[in-house]
Parts: structure tokens; C-alpha cells; sequence
């Protein structure tokens, strides 16, 4: 695998290839990370990930000078993986200057969910991964759903600035009791890691009772799950009960049609945020 650490170095690696897929991390790599991996090996070749902890996407109370940096056992990750290329750049190389220049997602999709409770985050997140494809020039990406909001956002900001790169979704990687893996799940105290797959266990329950009664209140579903969690110790931002087309609530027209929902979650346990997803 070749590391490279500039834009310069990464074009001369990549000259000439048509069909690269990238897969764009932060680092601190988990099997839910590597799966992407073998899912870009599907979709193109060579595989190039890149590892870059975004400092745009942060918020100001935000975990950026915490959030776990392993760069050695992320390669060798990679490496066994036979991932070609990574693409490692410094902060003074992806920002040479004050990234002044933004993608803008629109605030019906941007503002809402994790937007609502990380202002910025969307705007962080499109602007380096637009600038990340613009040097890696990508024939696909991949991203998990885990992210489900990211996925959309970033699917429709292809589409909007019709970006040559198809953007493909993997699944969501969970360890054996559920729990969604994420490089967060770090922080969680032994006590709070065995309480953690409540969290998706709220979600599966939410999503049955959508499928049995109907799910004809689904506010009533969320609060129910919230206040669960709750009950449990946990501080959420969130259960939404959304269309997977556009994360908008849905309406009688939308239930009627059938048209297919997601229930999204954001929940704080103790010190550590986290986010998880059911398709229903
Ligand atoms: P990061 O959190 O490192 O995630 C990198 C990719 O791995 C994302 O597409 C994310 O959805 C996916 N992923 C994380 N946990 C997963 C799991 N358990 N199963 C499957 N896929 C999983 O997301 C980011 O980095 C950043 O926002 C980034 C897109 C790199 C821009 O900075």
C-alpha cells in the first residue's frame, strides 16, 4: 500500500486510472470501515481510502482534539484489506488557507436531525468530501448507511453538481449485541458499553410497531422511545420516525402510499453520543 500524505503525490499515483473507489474516513478503523472497503473493491479498482480527521465538521464543544487517532493499526488495517493507495494529508494540506469556499446543503435536508444538533456538521462533512473527490477524482464512493443523513446529503450533492462519482451505500456493521460499531463506541465506560445496544433494540422496537398497528401515531412511537431511553439513563436528541427519500415527516398520503420509512436516532450515554438507524 502506498501512503501519501499531498494532493501532488496522491494525482501521480492516480494518473491514468479511470475506475478508482475511494472510501473517505476519519481513521480509527473498526470492521464496520473495512467492510467498505471490500465493498469498493466490488465497484472499481485500485481502492484508495483516505484518512483525515475534518476539523470543518466539528462543532466548537465537539470531541476534534479527543477523537482517536491510531494512524499505525489503521494502515496495517488497510494494507490487509490490499487497499492501494491512502491518502493521509496533514491540515495544512487539505486547508492551505482558510477554507472560505463551502458547500451549502439545502436546510430541509442539512438543518434537520444531526444538522439540528450540530449546526455546521453537514457543511463541514460536504465541503471536505467535495474536495477530497475532487483529488482522488473517484468513479465511486462508498459511505455507510450508520450515517444515514451523510449518505443522502452527500448522494444529492453528486446529483446537484453532477459529480462524476456514484456514490454506493453499505450496510450498517454491528457487533454481536447490536451495537452499530463506531470509533466512539471507544469512549463508553465498561458499564456503558453493556447498556449501549439499547439503543438499537429501541429502534427494532419502533420499527415493529410500525409494521404491526399500522403505526398510525408515529409521534407517539418516538415519544414512547424516547422516553424509554430516558428511563434507562440516556439523553436523546432524537427518535424520528422519517421517509427514506428525503427525511421529511410522513404524512397520511405518504403512510397510505407505503412509502418506505427510516427511524433515526441520536442519544447521549453519559459523556459519549451516539447515533444509530433502522430502515423499517
Ligand atoms: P467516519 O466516521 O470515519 O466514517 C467513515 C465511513 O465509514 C462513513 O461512510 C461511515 O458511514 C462508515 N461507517 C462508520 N461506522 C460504520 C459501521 N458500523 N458500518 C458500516 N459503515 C460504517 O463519516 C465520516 O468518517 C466523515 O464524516 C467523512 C465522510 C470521512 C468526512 O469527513
Amino acid at each position: 500500500m502506498k501512503i501519501v500524505t499531498t494532493v501532488e503525490e496522491l494525482r501521480g499515483q492516480l494518473r491514468g486510472q479511470l475506475r478508482t473507489a475511494f472510501v473517505p474516513t476519519m481513521g480509527n478503523l473498526h470492521a464496520g470501515h473495512l467492510s467498505l472497503m471490500r465493498l469498493a473493491a466490488k465497484h472499481g479498482d485500485p481502492v484508495v481510502a483516505s484518512i483525515f480527521v475534518n476539523r470543518l465538521q466539528f462543532g466548537p464543544k465537539d470531541d476534534f482534539e479527543r477523537y482517536p487517532r491510531t494512524f499505525q493499526s489503521d494502515c496495517d488495517k488497510l494494507e490487509a484489506e490490499g487497499v492501494y493507495v491512502l491518502f493521509a494529508p496533514d491540515e495544512r494540506e487539505m486547508y492551505p488557507e482558510p477554507q472560505e469556499y463551502r458547500v451549502d446543503p439545502p436546510k430541509a435536508l442539512g438543518d434537520v436531525l444531526e444538522g439540528e444538533f450540530r449546526p455546521g456538521f453537514f457543511i463541514g462533512v460536504t465541503t471536505v468530501v467535495l474536495k477530497l473527490f475532487s483529488c482522488v477524482q473517484p468513479r465511486a464512493a462508498i459511505f455507510g448507511k450508520k450515517d444515514y443523513q451523510q449518505l443522502m446529503i452527500i448522494r444529492r450533492m453528486c446529483r446537484q453538481f453532477s459529480l462524476p462519482t456514484e456514490i454506493i451505500a453499505a450496510e450498517t456493521v454491528r457487533a454481536a449485541d447490536g451495537l452499530a460499531l463506531s470509533s466512539r463506541n471507544g469512549y463508553l465506560s465498561e458499564a456503558e458499553r453493556a447498556e449501549a445496544p439499547t439503543l438499537y433494540a429501541e429502534l427494532q422496537s419502533v420499527a415493529s410497531a410500525v409494521c404491526q398497528d399500522g403505526g398510525r401515531d408515529l409521534a407517539g412511537l418516538e415519544r414512547a422511545a424516547s422516553d424509554r431511553l430516558r428511563g434507562r439513563g440516556w439523553r436523546p436528541d432524537y427518535v424520528a420516525i422519517r421517509k427514506r427519500s428525503d427525511l421529511t415527516v410522513p404524512g397520511a398520503d405518504d403512510r397510505a402510499r407505503g412509502d418506505p420509512l427510516v427511524v433515526l436516532t441520536a442519544a447521549w450515554l453519559g459523556a459519549t453520543r451516539l447515533i444509530d438507524n433502522l430502515e423499517i
